[in-house]
Order: structure tokens, then sequence, then C-alpha cells
């Protein structure tokens, strides 16, 4: 795992765009592994720029989603589906259709998490973006939950519940489950890049890095990944000891491999 700190979120977002943009270029029908929350906006509209005036081509993308709330319609504005569709599919101009979001209105759930882990496993994910929860969680991934799951319908956290009320119209309309990649899932991407902003993830961002890797903070699973990056800026990073090796302060250059 590689955390690279920067000083503000719009450089964040510049690193992440620049790390799935030059996975795109490498291979124009790479299969993005993509996260909803705040968290990767930045990175969203830093790539959206590169397709307006670079002309960076997502025409042939694909992508699979973190998560979906269980018991939202897609057509619902705060489905992940739709988050999906506003932030990433339409305004990156990728073909209606290739981000694929876990079937949180199916009958069967059981079923669509495996569906949906199997077209997973199938087509490999060359980039994963994540956010991080304040409670360490990745995707869904609450803590508590084991190194080897796989796509699944879990239970969301209090903490969880309250921190994405601010989307819904009362706190109680917010679902109280969800269907998510596992963490087995998320770490079978190639490279994986996880954004973290603000002193309310400084914690996490803490525990993920130098914490023994453990089910309490999800996140530390990346500890054991070959291509991990952390792009966090610095009150994210405000808890991480200065002394740790994995981590680059403020790179002039960020280092690419
Ligand atoms: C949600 C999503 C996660 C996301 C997390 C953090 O719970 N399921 O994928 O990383 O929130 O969200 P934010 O980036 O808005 O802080």
């Amino acid at each position: 795992m590689r955390v690279v700190v920067l000083p503000t979120s719009a450089e964040v977002g510049e690193a992440a765009a620049a790390e799935i943009a030059a996975v795109v270029t490498e291979r124009p029908d790479a299969v993005l592994g993509l996260a909803t929350g705040d968290s990767p906006l930045g990175a969203y509209a830093a790539l959206g720029r590169r397709v307006e005036r670079d002309g960076l081509d997502l025409s042939r993308a694909r992508g699979f989603a973190l998560d979906e709330y269980v018991g939202l319609d897609p057509s619902d504005p705060q489905s992940y589906n739709a988050v999906i569709d506003r932030t990433v599919t339409t305004p990156l101009r990728m073909r209606a259709g290739a981000v694929r979001v876990p079937a949180g209105a199916a009958a069967d759930l059981d079923a669509a998490a495996d569906a949906y882990e199997r077209a997973i496993e199938e087509s490999g994910v060359d980039i994963q973006i994540l956010g991080i929860g304040a409670n360490g969680h990745i995707g869904f991934n609450e803590p508590g939950s084991a190194f080897t799951t796989r796509t699944r319908v879990v239970a969301l956290s209090e903490r969880t519940r309250l921190d994405n009320a601010r989307f819904f119209a009362t706190p109680s309309d917010v679902p109280t489950h969800a269907l998510t990649q596992g963490l087995a899932t998320i770490m079978r991407a190639r490279r994986i890049v996880l954004v973290a902003l603000g002193e309310r993830k400084a914690e996490a961002v803490r525990a993920a890095v130098e914490g023994r890797p453990s089910a309490a903070c999800p996140a530390s699973v990346l500890q054991d990944h070959p291509d991990a990056l952390l792009v966090v800026d610095e009150a994210a990073a405000s808890r991480i000891a200065v002394s740790s090796s994995a981590v680059n302060r403020f790179p002039r250059l960020l280092a690419r491999r």
C-alpha cells in the first residue's frame, strides 16, 4: 500500500483521475470499479474535464459499481444506479448500460449477489476506485466484515445510515440494507485507488494504513494488495505518523509505476 498526501481536495481529485486515465489510455476497453459517495466526485469531475478537453475516450470502457441500497428502484434518484449514471456514465460519455450496478431491488437478493460476483469474476476489474467510511468501511463492508467476503446482502450500521442521511428526506428513509461487493471481491481488482478527504476520515485512514490488518477496519485489508494507492488530503492524513515509510507527503511529481 502506498499513500500520497496532497494539499487540497482538488489535487486529490486530479491525482486519482490521472490514475484512471492512464489505465484507460493503455487499455481502452478497461473495466473500472466505481464507488459512490462524495470522495470520488472530484476524480470523476477531473476525468470529465479530460474527456471534454483532452479527448480521453471512455466509450469502450465498462464498469462495476461497488454497491447498491436494497429496496430502492434503479430509477430512484438516490439509488446508486442513478448516482452512477449522473456522476460517471453520462458525464464521462460511457455507453448507456456500460456500468453494472448490483440489483438492489431484485426479489431474490442472494441470487442477484451471486450473479454479480460471477460477472465480476469473469470480467476482472482493471482499476477500482474506493472511498472510505468514517468507520473504515469500503463499499458497504462494515467493521466486522471478514476479508474473505464476496458480494452479498449486508445490514448498514447506524453510523453509516446517519452519515448517508444527508441524501434522504429523513434519516428513517435511509435503507437498512445494501448489496455490496465483498472485501475479497474488491481485492481481486488489479489496481486500487482509495480517495479520502477531510478530518472526519483521519482516524479511519490511520487505522487502514498503520493498524494491524483486521476486520475492525475493513480498509486495512488493502495493506495486503500488491497495487493499492491511497490518495488523501492533509486533513485525512493528519493522524498518520510522519515517519510512516509508505507515505509520500506532497510529492512534486506523482511517481508513476
Ligand atoms: C458510502 C458508500 C461507500 C463510500 C462511503 C463514504 O457508505 N457505500 O462506497 O466510500 O459512503 O462516503 P463519502 O465519500 O460520501 O464520505
